[in-house]
């Protein structure tokens, strides 16, 4: 098992080098880096952005990164899809509530590269714009792949079966089941050697993800900046073959002479990161009822318009569960946020069934859209109304959501998918309506 080093702490200043004395100590930019290195700048925010929403790293590399041969166009599978790049046609606006069972593989077969593999659930927003979303669902193989730089986007991995090696210009991540990536936009990287793994990809067109306000939490408690692992630089040489970038939604190749990953020493705050899941600090009730799933934020990005964000990565994590005379699962709602969800392990408590369709597994994945009523399923509802209210405890489960302020928009392909179970809503039948003599219409 390939072994990474990482220094921690959320947007801090890191600094690293894996050949002594290759980082500028004062300048950025001196007039000879040392042992010969090229350095170049990566900016993830704009140059006069304020506080810790300015983005920038250098890196000191062996070669140039202009040091590659020309952009030519890649004829994709096209079923990785761009909100605001690829045809209308390819998405529909859908107020239903839908759900997904695990997308079952050969899907993409006779595909070679990694990309190609990744199918598009949903979307929102405008690439063009840079605010919005999209989910993908895809297989990395077990096998190194080519190099890949998204200027799109920048990208959070979920993997729920199989570890991932990320090979970054900023050095090695090891992604387990219950960690996070979040590989920045135009950071370059390939998945190195691993078991293969099933993964859960978000695009984030707009802001680079921030730690939450804690508001009235306080200093501690949700995400731990501390926890927060960035890779030691590290060199990756023996990489050849081809560059891919994906660019307003489409892919371009090139033909490598030189390693992309040959960053010899960094400085910087815009460079990848890891997150283990499991290390949130949830907060929750202490009395009766519980809080709004806000409590669970993991990661936002922010709009520009205070209090509501572009899109909020949320989790569904180990808790106990103790509020007194309270409906302890999650309650009838519609939102004006539109929310994804998927699960990485475990069971989700307002979906623990398996009728209606195939359930709510990881790999699967459900759609509650802008004011679409939803809620537990009926057994789900049923076993919590009749609860003898002991503390209990949520163990062994993993669910996330991707809460975006705009409406998804659900991909013509994940629509017609024979994967999309038809009989979701049938979660929801059978209620029995309340004892309540209704007043006469008039
Ligand atoms: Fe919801």
């Amino acid at each position: 098992m390939t072994t990474y080093e990482y220094h921690y702490g959320f947007g801090n200043e890191h600094q690293t080098e894996c050949v002594p004395g290759a980082l500028p100590l004062v300048q950025s930019n001196p007039q000879k880096v040392p042992m010969g290195l090229y350095a170049e700048q990566i900016s993830g925010s704009c140059f006069v952005s304020e506080g810790r929403s300015l983005l920038r790293s250098w890196i000191y590399k062996k070669s140039p990164s202009v040091d590659i041969k020309d952009y030519s166009s890649f004829k994709s599978a096209k079923t990785w899809l761009t909100p605001g790049a690829a045809s209308e046609s390819e998405f529909v606006d859908f107020p239903q509530t839908l759900r997904w069972s695990h997308l079952e593989e050969p899907f993409q077969e006779g595909k070679t590269e990694w990309f190609d593999r990744f199918v598009t659930v949903c979307g929102t927003g405008s690439v063009r714009a840079r605010k919005g979303a999209a989910v993908h669902l895809g297989k990395v193989s077990a096998e190194a792949s080519s190099c890949f730089r998204n200027a799109d986007a920048e990208m959070v991995l979920l993997p729920y079966n199989g570890a991932l090696n990320l090979e970054t210009e900023f050095g090695g991540l090891r992604i387990d089941v219950g960690e996070i990536a979040v590989l920045p936009r135009g950071v370059s990287f390939r998945f190195g050697k691993s078991q293969g793994s099933d993964v859960y990809l978000c695009e984030n067109y707009g802001s680079p993800f921030q730690l939450p306000n804690r508001g009235l939490i306080g200093a501690n408690g949700l995400a731990n900046p501390r926890h927060f692992a960035y890779p030691k630089a590290q060199c990756f040489m023996d990489v050849s073959g081809l560059m891919f970038t994906k660019y307003m939604g489409s892919f371009y190749q090139q033909e490598i002479s030189r390693s992309p990953l040959d960053v010899v020493a960094w400085f910087g705050n815009y460079a990848p990161y890891k997150y283990d899941l499991r290390l949130f600090n949830t907060m929750g009730s202490i009395s009766f009822d519980h809080p709004d799933p806000s409590i669970f934020t993991v990661l936002s990005s922010a709009s520009g318009v205070s209090g509501e964000p572009d899109l909020d990565f949320v989790i569904f994590p180990p808790r106990w569960l103790v509020g007194e005379e309270t409906f302890r699962p999650p309650y009838f709602h519609r939102n004006v946020m539109s929310e994804y969800m998927g699960i990485l392990y475990g069971t989700y408590d307002a979906k623990p069934g398996t009728k209606n369709g195939d359930g709510f597994h990881p790999g699967g994945g459900s759609l509650h859209n802008c004011m679409s009523p939803h809620g537990p399923e009926l057994e789900a509802y049923k076993s919590a109304v009749d609860a003898d209210l002991a503390p209990e405890k949520l163990a062994d489960t993993m669910a996330f959501m991707l809460e975006s302020r705009f409406p998804w928009q659900v991909s013509n392909q994940a629509m017609q998918a024979s994967w999309r179970q038809a009989k979701y809503t049938d979660c929801w039948r059978g209620f029995e309506p309340a004892a309540v003599k209704s007043n006469k219409a008039t």
